[in-house]
């Protein structure tokens, strides 16, 4: 995780030196939990004129949300980074975006935040994971390149994944969710995808190797010409250049 947040906070310093500061992309789960830990650890080693210039400038906007779970539930994406990120930095709620969960019509969230994002200029750093079934942010399987954010029906495979955060019951895990599109994330400038653990070794391999195919959602990837992937021994078992 060091690597990744050497690059991250490069990206941050320059930025700040240009006072030019596009919207983050964040990015929640397990993978992400401990460069969360390593970047705050770096950032609190930063003079004190340039941390707080830091916590003035921030913008980020996050990939998803659960449709129907508020920020101040535990296992919502807003809770997370509350946790994760928000409370080190001490971030306000408009600094760090995520849909709105609780919306009335989540449809008119989604595009409501799409909007928000494209108006703010869109995503330069973007932080990804992969799902299991080879989605990002909760593009799940078929999704196109130029679909845009929306609500999306999650797979039982993600709400599987995903239920440790809910007590061990995929039941639990929310039907729905917000996701910025594959048209947002791939419009981003820079794409840095972060993967580890053997589980994802084949996923992996499958999206970067195989031919692009909405069954596949991070195989879109593949046309982004700035992505950089951040991977441990176990996830790279299967990619033979790098083994
Ligand atoms: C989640 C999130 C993704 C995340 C992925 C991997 O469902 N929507 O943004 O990258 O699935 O999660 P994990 O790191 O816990 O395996």
């Amino acid at each position: 995780m060091e690597a990744v947040v050497d690059h991250v906070v490069n990206h941050l310093v320059t930025a700040l030196d240009q006072e030019r500061f596009k919207p983050l992309g964040m990015a929640t789960g397990r993978t992400m939990e401990p460069f969360y830990a390593a970047l705050i650890q770096r950032l609190a080693t930063w003079p004190s004129p340039q941390f707080e210039q830091l916590k003035r400038c921030w913008l980020s906007f996050n990939l998803d949300e659960y449709v129907g779970l508020p920020p101040e539930d535990s296992r919502s994406f807003a809770a997370y980074m509350h946790t994760q990120l928000g409370c080190h930095l001490d971030l306000s709620h408009c600094q760090l975006q995520l849909p709105d969960g609780m919306a009335k019509d989540s449809a008119e969230e989604a595009r409501r935040y799409g909007s928000a994002l494209h108006e703010a200029g869109g995503i330069g750093l973007q932080l990804l994971g992969l799902g299991g079934n080879g989605h990002v942010g909760f593009n799940e399987p078929p999704s196109q390149p130029g679909s845009g954010c929306r609500v999306v029906t999650l797979e039982q495979a993600t709400r599987i994944q995903n239920a440790s955060a809910f007590g061990g019951n995929p039941e639990e895990v929310p039907e729905q969710a917000i996701t910025l599109g594959l048209d947002e994330i791939l419009a981003a400038d820079e794409i840095h995808l972060i993967v580890t653990g053997a589980a994802k070794a084949e996923i992996l391999r499958t999206a970067l190797l195989d031919p692009c195919s909405a069954e596949v959602p991070a195989s879109w990837l593949q046309r982004h010409s700035a992505v950089h992937l951040w991977v441990d021994d176990a996830a790279s078992a299967h990619l033979p250049m790098l083994s």
